[in-house]
C-alpha cells in the first residue's frame, strides 16, 4: 500500500457532472467531508451537453401545469416501465430544486414578468423547461461548482476509477489511475456515490463526449450492482449529419421547441404522418383529453415535431429509409421563419455550431439532421427515496442509475434529474457515512485490478485498443441502434464476444505516463461489457417499447411491461437477465394517470 496514494473521506463521488455536484452539495450540508473525482475537468462533464433546459412545472406561461401532470407526461412518455415513486417525488421536487439553483446564482432565461422562462419540449403538455438559452447545462454545471466548491470539497481531475473495492457486500472505496502521470491512487469512502453518467461512445454516431465509455455501469455491474433497462438506449432524433466530422453532434430539441419544423426530401411536414394512435385525440381517454388534443393542434402547442423523442426519430428513420431522406441522408429542420434576432437571442449555439462548423446559416437555410445516440435510460437499479443501489454503501444518482425514464426519457427530464436525485444520494450517503468506519483496504482487489491495468504495457505485438474501439462502434452503430432484429443483435453480440477474446491481447506502447494509448485500454474493457449488456437485454426483449425498436416484433406486449435485470451472476461470471414484475402502483396514482392533464 505504500507504493500507492491513499485518499479517505465520509463520501467519495465519482464524477462531477451534474448529480455528482449536486451530492457533493447535499452531503457537504450534513457535515460529512467529501472528496470527488472525476475522469475529465471540473467545468467540463458532460452535463454541460444538455442544451435545451430543465423542466419542472413551475406554471411560469402556462397555469394549468402542476405535478400531477408532469408526473402523467413522464409516466407515459417512459411507456409506464418508469417507477413510480422515483416520478412522484421528481414531479413534486422538481420545482424547488429549480428555484433552489436559481438562489445558488443560475442566471435564467426571463418572462416578460421576470420569472424564469420555460420552454415546450417533446412529450410535456405544457411550456416547462427553464433555460439559458441552449446552454442550460452549462450555466448548471457553473452554479452548482461555485456553490459545492464555496462548501468546499476535494477535487481529484483527470483521475479514471476503474474499480469498486468490497468488504464483503458492502463498497467501501475505488481504486483507479492518474491519467496524467499514470500513478495508482485509492480512495476510501465510508459511503459511494457513482455518478459518472451514460455511455454511448459504444456507438458510432453519439452527442456524448470521450467520458461516456460505460466506466460506471460496469464498475457496479463487476461489483455485483443489479442492473435494470439496459437496453433501452435513447436515440435523440436530430444530431448532426455533415459534415462527416460532426455527425452525431447534438441538435437540441430547443430548436423544435422553439417553433423548429421537419420536412422531408419532398417538402412535406411529414411528422403529421406519425402520429401513434396513442397521442391522437380520436383515441383519448376521456371527451377533456380529447378536447384538449384539439386544442392544443390550434394553439400549435403540440406540435408533431414534439412528440416524445422515440416517436420522432423512429419517424426520421423511416422517411430516410423510404427514400424521402435529405441530401446527406437525414431529413431537414428548419427554424428561419422565426426570423435572425429571435434565432440568435434563444438558440445561440446552435447559429454558431452550424455556421462555423456545417457552414449553415439557420437563419436563412434548413439544417439536416439525423438521430443520435443520446442517452441510456436503463443503468444500477436504485430505489427512490435514498438513491441505495442492491450494494451497502454504493449509491447511484443521474443516468448511471435507472427508475425514472422508463423506456424512454422525456427530453429535459435529465437535467432535474441530477439534481433532484443528486441531492438526495449526497444527503443519504452522508447520513450512512455517519454510522459506518472505515474498514481495511483489501488490498488483493487493488493489486487484481492493477494487474489488469497494466496488462497492456507487458510489450510485444498485440491488438490496438482503438482498431477495437472502432470495430465495436460499426457493429453496435449497424445492429443495435434504432431499429433492431433478432439477427441483428445476434451479430453484434457475436462480434462483441470476438472483440473480448481479442482485447485480452491489447498492447500498447511506452509506460502509464501522458499516454492515452494506455487510458483506451482500459475504456476498451468497459465499451466492450457494456455493449454486451445492452445487446444480451435487447434480445431478451422480444417487444417494441419506447426507444427499443424491434423490427421483428414491432408491438408493445402486456407480457413485457416488465424490467429486464441484469445480475453478475452466471457459473463462469457472465450475465443473468431475468424479467422482473412493475410493483403495483398506489390508486391515487393510477388516478392521475386516468383523469388526464
Ligand atoms: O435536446 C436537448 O437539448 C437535450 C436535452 C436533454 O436531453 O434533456
Amino acid at each position: 500500500m505504500a507504493n500507492y496514494e491513499v485518499f479517505e473521506y465520509d463520501v467519495l463521488v465519482i464524477g462531477a457532472g451534474g448529480s455528482g455536484l449536486r451530492a457533493v452539495i447535499g452531503a457537504r450540508e450534513k457535515g460529512a467531508s467529501v472528496g470527488v473525482v472525476t475522469k475529465s475537468l471540473l467545468g467540463k462533464a458532460h452535463t454541460v451537453m444538455a442544451e435545451g433546459g430543465a423542466a419542472a412545472a413551475l406554471g411560469n406561461y402556462d397555469k394549468e401545469d402542476n405535478w400531477k401532470v408532469h408526473f402523467r407526461d413522464t409516466m407515459r412518455g417512459g411507456k409506464f416501465l418508469n417507477n413510480w415513486r422515483t416520478v412522484e417525488i421528481f414531479a413534486k421536487e422538481a420545482p424547488d430544486r429549480i428555484l433552489e439553483l436559481e438562489r445558488y446564482g443560475a442566471v435564467f432565461d426571463r418572462t416578460p414578468e421576470g420569472l424564469i422562462s420555460q420552454r415546450a419540449f417533446g412529450g410535456h403538455a405544457y411550456r416547462r423547461l427553464a433555460h439559458v438559452g441552449d446552454r442550460t447545462g452549462l450555466e448548471l454545471i457553473r452554479t452548482l461548482q461555485d456553490h459545492a466548491v464555496r462548501l468546499g470539497m476535494e477535487v481529484h481531475m483527470e483521475t479514471t476509477l476503474t474499480r469498486l473495492l468490497k468488504d464483503g457486500d458492502r463498497i467501501i472505496g475505488a481504486v483507479g489511475y492518474r491519467r496524467g502521470d499514470g500513478s495508482i491512487v485509492i480512495f476510501r469512502g465510508k459511503a459511494v456515490v457513482l455518478a459518472t453518467g451514460g455511455w454511448g461512445r459504444m456507438f458510432r454516431y453519439t452527442s456524448n463526449s470521450w467520458e461516456s465509455t460505460g466506466d460506471g455501469l460496469v464498475m457496479a455491474y463487476e461489483a455485483g450492482a443489479v442492473l435494470k433497462d439496459v437496453e433501452f438506449m435513447q436515440f435523440h432524433p436530430t444530431g448532426m449529419i455533415w459534415p462527416p466530422g460532426m455527425r452525431g453532434v447534438l441538435v437540441t430539441e430547443g430548436v423544435r421547441g422553439e417553433g423548429g419544423i421537419l420536412r422531408n426530401s419532398k417538402g412535406e411536414r411529414f411528422m403529421f404522418n406519425h402520429v401513434p394512435e396513442f397521442y391522437r385525440a380520436e383515441t383519448a381517454e376521456t371527451p377533456e383529453e380529447a378536447a384538449r388534443w384539439v386544442e392544443d393542434k390550434k394553439n400549435n402547442r403540440r406540435p408533431p415535431e414534439l412528440l416524445p423523442r422515440d416517436v420522432v426519430a423512429r419517424a426520421i428513420y423511416k422517411e430516410v429509409k423510404e427514400g424521402r431522406g435529405s441530401e446527406h441522408g437525414g431529413v431537414y429542420l428548419d427554424i428561419s421563419h422565426k426570423g435572425e434576432a429571435y434565432i440568435k437571442k434563444k438558440l445561440p449555439s446552435m447559429y454558431d455550431q452550424f455556421l462555423h462548423l456545417g457552414d449553415v446559416d439557420i437563419t436563412k437555410q434548413p439544417m439536416e439532421v439525423y438521430p443520435t445516440v443520446h442517452y441510456a435510460m436503463g443503468g444500477v437499479d436504485t430505489e427512490p427515496e435514498e438513491c441505495k443501489t442492491s450494494l451497502r454503501g454504493l449509491f447511484a444518482c443521474g443516468e448511471v442509475a435507472c427508475g425514472l425514464h422508463g423506456a424512454n426519457r422525456l427530453g429535459g427530464n435529465s437535467l432535474t434529474d441530477l439534481l433532484v436525485f443528486g441531492r438526495r444520494a449526497g444527503e443519504a450517503a452522508a447520513e450512512f457515512a455517519k454510522t459506518e468506519g472505515h474498514p481495511e483496504t483489501p488490498m488483493d482487489q487493488v493489486e487484481e485490478e492493477v494487474e489488469l491495468l497494466m496488462r497492456p504495457l507487458q510489450g510485444g505485438d498485440g491488438e490496438n485498443p482503438y482498431t477495437i474501439q472502432s470495430e465495436l462502434q460499426e457493429a453496435m452503430q449497424e445492429g443495435a441502434m434504432i431499429a433492431r432484429t433478432e439477427e441483428s443483435l445476434k451479430q453484434t453480440l457475436d462480434k462483441i464476444l470476438e472483440l473480448q477474446r481479442r482485447a485480452n491481447d491489447i498492447r500498447v506502447a511506452g509506460s502509464p505516463a501522458f499516454n492515452p494509448g494506455w487510458n483506451a485500454a482500459r475504456d476498451t474493457l468497459y465499451m466492450l461489457i457494456s455493449s454486451e449488456l445492452i445487446v444480451r437485454a435487447a434480445l431478451e426483449r422480444k417487444e417494441s417499447r419506447g426507444s427499443h425498436w424491434r423490427l421483428d416484433y414491432p408491438n408493445e406486449d402486456e407480457f413485457w411491461s416488465k424490467h429486464n435485470i441484469t445480475v453478475r451472476k452466471g457459473e463462469n461470471g457472465e450475465p443473468v437477465i431475468e424479467p422482473r414484475p412493475v410493483p403495483e402502483m398506489p390508486e391515487e396514482l393510477k388516478k392521475i394517470l386516468e383523469e388526464g392533464a
